[in-house]
């Protein structure tokens, strides 16, 4: 619990840095928020857990995830910085007030387990090694060096990716190297995910799914 509370201290510090030339953060509601999200179920389900559909469009699971991180998403999506024509018009719908009050919703569900599908342990082991160790020879740097001990995510700028589902983990590293998803910090993602082939993307998304999202 305590050090929950610091890691959420040090990410409204993150946060703010991010955040700055942008409006103040808004406090958010988790009950407000339940409200706003009425509309969101559809696709995120009531749990936050989402759906992982192989090959097709998955919904990514939001319980759990950081709630300035939500927040900065949702923004993004407003701002054409990540495009994708599911989930834009939601986005298009909430205020800023409302931004703040279904992160403060989704943040505070229990995290779900992903869904990595069938793949076999070759890849399997491959993606461990990305996630965990990296790969030099493709200058791959390990995720956990930024997405935190186990993957399981690091102040508000870098989400937990552990947990997450296969084809939602997929998609977005395909989204980067399309440039349809230029929303991270000097580029980072982009930078990683163009020097992924497609074989390291499935691995690495199925390993991650099968990991737990946090240790509790
Ligand atoms: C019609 C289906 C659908 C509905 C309804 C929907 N979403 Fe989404 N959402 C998606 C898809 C698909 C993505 C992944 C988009 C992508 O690939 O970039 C997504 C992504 C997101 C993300 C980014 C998650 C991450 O890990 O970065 C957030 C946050 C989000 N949605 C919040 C919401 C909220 C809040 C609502 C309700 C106001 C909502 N969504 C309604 C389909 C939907
Ligand atoms: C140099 C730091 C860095 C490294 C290394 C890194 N990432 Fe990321 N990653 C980020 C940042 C920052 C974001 C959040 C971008 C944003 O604000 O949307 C992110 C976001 C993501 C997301 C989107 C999560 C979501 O919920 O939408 C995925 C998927 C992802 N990273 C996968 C990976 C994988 C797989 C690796 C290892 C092969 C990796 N990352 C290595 C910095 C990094």
């Amino acid at each position: 619990m305590t050090s929950k509370r610091i890691a959420s201290g040090l990410g409204l510090l993150l946060g703010a840095g991010l955040a700055a030339g942008q409006a103040v953060a808004l406090e958010g509601d988790a009950e407000r928020g339940q409200a706003a999200a009425g509309t969101c179920v559809a696709c995120h389900q009531a749990d936050g857990s989402g759906m992982n559909v192989p090959g097709g469009q998955s919904w990514p699971r939001l319980a759990g995830l950081g709630a300035d991180y939500i927040a900065k998403q949702l923004h993004d999506f407003q701002e054409g910085r990540r495009q994708n024509a599911s989930m834009m018009p939601f986005a298009n719908m909430l205020d800023d007030q409302q931004i703040a009050d279904v992160a403060a919703y989704y943040s505070q569900l229990p995290a779900t387990q992903g869904d990595g599908g069938d793949v076999d342990e070759a890849l399997l082991a491959r993606g461990e090694q990305l996630a965990l160790r990296g790969d030099w020879d493709e200058y791959i740097v390990s995720c956990k060096s930024c997405h935190g001990p186990g993957n399981q995510g690091a102040g508000s700028t870098f989400p937990g990716i552990a947990g997450q589902h296969a084809g939602y983990i997929e998609s977005q590293l395909h989204a980067w190297q399309a440039g349809e998803r230029s929303n991270d910090p000097q580029n980072l993602m982009g930078a990683i995910a163009n020097r992924m082939s497609d074989d390291d993307i499935t691995a690495v998304a199925a390993w991650l799914a099968s990991q737990p999202a946090t240790d509790e």
